[in-house]
């Protein structure tokens, strides 16, 4: 499908999702949101995909929610309409991992989509924030409870309160992101780790994927049964029986989604 806001690009069973509404520094306006959950609805069903990569410009991954749509907008508007109450669902319903690969301008919603990603690889110029504060609002695409998650109440209180940016040397010792690298790699590395994850047991990957995500939503007692269910679970596949004999027979294992 043709997006007017996106560009996506599936090779070697990777969907590279860019954001690409450059003249706004990919704020996220709801026609880019809307295109981005069909984008990742089509990619989480496609059998050619098996991992997915979203990232935007050199300059910006994006600068936040689009401020012109919102400006105007009333309280009654903003409950009514439950603006970003379900946008970033389709991120948390995709079943097949999201890598964020993040250059440049990482801030309020675009920080938030980021950190609605399975995990954030940036590059050095990357800046993390969520300045809403200097809007007269605050993150309101989950941010008050990601990033408590990703870095604690700490850092996540100064940048909410303070409106400051983060760097991406911060970033990666907080655990905002799991590698900084220079700008020009930054796509080569994260379509690179999406190859690798595509190259495991999709099955695998993806109980892998949801019992990490049980860490957030649950208890510790409850997340350490659904993992244990889960990973019992496993011993049904073929890809169990595959992956541990071709460990012992030192060959690589032919994974098949079984
Ligand atoms: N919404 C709408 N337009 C935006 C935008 C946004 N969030 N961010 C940037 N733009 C537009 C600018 O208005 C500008 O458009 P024009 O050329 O038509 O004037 C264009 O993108 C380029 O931006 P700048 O000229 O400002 O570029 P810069 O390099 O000087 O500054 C920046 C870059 C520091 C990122 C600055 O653009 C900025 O501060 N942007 C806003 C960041 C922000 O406050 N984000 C939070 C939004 S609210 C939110 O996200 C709520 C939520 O949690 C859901």
């Amino acid at each position: 499908m043709a997006y007017q806001t996106l560009i996506v690009e599936i090779d070697d069973y990777v969907a590279l999702i860019r954001l690409n509404r450059p003249e706004a520094l990919n704020a996220l306006n709801q026609q880019l949101l809307s295109e981005l959950g069909q984008a990742l609805q089509e990619a989480d069903q496609n059998d050619k995909v098996r991992c997915i990569v979203l990232t935007g410009s050199e300059k910006a991954f994006a600068a936040g929610a689009d401020i012109t749509e919102m400006a105007a907008m009333n309280y009654d508007d903003v409950l009514v309409s439950n603006m970003f109450g379900t946008e970033i669902e389709p991120i948390t319903n995709t079943r097949k991992p999201i890598i964020a690969a993040v250059s440049g301008y990482a801030l309020g919603g675009g920080c938030e989509l980021a950190l609605a990603c399975d995990f954030i690889i940036c590059s050095d110029s990357a800046k993390f924030g969520q300045p809403e504060i200097n809007l007269g609002v605050i993150p309101g695409i989950g941010g008050t409870q990601r990033l408590p998650n990703a870095v604690g109440k700490a850092k996540a209180m100064d940048m909410i309160l303070t409106g400051r940016f983060m760097d991406a040397a911060e970033a990666e010792r907080a655990g905002l992101v799991s590698r900084v690298v220079p700008a020009a790699k930054l796509l080569p590395e994260a379509l690179a780790a999406a190859r690798k994850i595509a190259e495991k047991s999709l099955i695998s990957v993806m109980v892998g994927k949801e019992c990490v995500n049980r860490a957030y939503d649950t208890t510790l007692r409850e997340g350490i049964l659904f993992e244990r269910r889960s990973f019992a679970g496993l011993f049904a596949t073929a890809d169990q029986k595959e992956g541990m004999n071709a460990f012992l027979e030192k060959r690589e294992p032919q994974f098949r989604d079984k």
